[in-house]
């Protein structure tokens, strides 16, 4: 077994550890994804639905998920990040070869043991597609594992659209149903026009076998919970990821607190049954 990242943390929860950024890929004019490597063959030991904090030395940190999943991890790793702020805009200039810091993996990740067995609607909203594209491929790599796949996926516009080669790949597989929509079209795109929830009426789902995993911007949430709620699915088989402002990542600082939960250790992935009584989660 490989080393893991954690055990390599003896010292300081809050002592980043160098990774090397092994190939950057332009992703949309906001996004890029960066492969990462771990010195010595240390392995990042993740789970899908954890991220890590990701700093630039002598700039700053911020949490960033891991959009790789366990089953393709081959010694590196990789994150999508959105050009956001100081972090991220110095990060963009970056190239294979410079060292960034690294903590973590942190928080729960989805329980995928509690979806075996189980039909899976995925339902990523924009950037949402990064996190959960980690438990998508995790899911395709052991397929027989899961009943039938069916990813939603919602962008703002063509341009906006993530993992475009994955998306062709899916499309192109029997045993994945993809729907894929754009908010506003345009001359290369010949698919449905409209938000996520426009996807859902041609969704038909046996609820009681069945598990929603959502992961997109607040104001997605509402509506697609609203959707899923609607063709019977439980509470407490609605998956979502909260991004709150977190810092240290490890429940010290506050930062990330709804009522009396760390969104950075008990999430950020919840159950719609664990949260939906936390006034401020949604
Ligand atoms: C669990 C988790 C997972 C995430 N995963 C990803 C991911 O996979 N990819 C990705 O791109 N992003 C991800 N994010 C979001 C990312 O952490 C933020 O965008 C982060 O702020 C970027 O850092 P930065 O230093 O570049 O930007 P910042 O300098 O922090 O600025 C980002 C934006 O926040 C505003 N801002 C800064 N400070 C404050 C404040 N105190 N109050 C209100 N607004 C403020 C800025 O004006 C700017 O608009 C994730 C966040 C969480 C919590
Ligand atoms: S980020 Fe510090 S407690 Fe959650």
């Amino acid at each position: 077994m490989p080393e893991i990242l954690q055990d390599t943390l003896k010292d300081s929860l809050y002592l980043p550890q160098p990774a090397r950024i092994v190939d950057v890929k332009p992703m949309t004019q906001w996004e890029k994804l960066f492969k990462l490597e771990l010195p010595r063959g240390v392995s990042l030991g993740h789970e899908p639905g954890q991220f890590v904090e990701l700093s630039v030395f002598g700039v700053g940190e911020a949490p960033i998920s891991i959009t790789s999943s366990p089953s393709r991890s081959n010694g590196s790793f990789e994150l999508c990040v959105r050009r956001a702020g100081d972090m991220t805009n110095v990060l963009h200039r970056m190239q294979p070869g410079q060292i960034v810091g690294v903590r973590g993996p942190f928080g729960h990740g989805f329980p995928i043991e509690r979806m075996r067995g189980k039909d899976i609607v995925f339902a990523p909203g924009g950037l949402g597609l990064a996190p959960l594209r980690s438990l998508i491929n995790q899911v395709l790599d052991e397929r027989g594992n899961f009943g039938r796949v069916i990813i939603a996926y919602g962008a703002r516009d063509p341009g906006e659209l993530l993992f475009k080669d994955e998306l062709e790949r899916w499309s192109q597989r029997s045993d994945v149903e993809l729907h894929q929509t754009v908010d506003r079209g345009d001359e290369t795109w010949s698919g449905p026009v409209g938000v996520i929830t426009t996807l859902f009426p041609k969704i038909d789902v046996h609820a009681r076998n069945t598990v929603a995993v959502t992961i997109g911007p607040p104001v997605m949430y509402r509506f697609v919970l609203m959707e899923l709620l609607g063709k019977g699915l439980s509470e407490g088989n609605i998956w979502l990821s909260l991004e709150r402002r977190m810092k240290c990542g490890v429940g010290k600082c506050g930062h990330c607190q709804i009522n009396h939960l760390y969104t950075c250790q008990s999430g950020p992935s919840f159950s719609y049954a664990e949260i939906k009584h936390l006034g401020e989660a949604l």
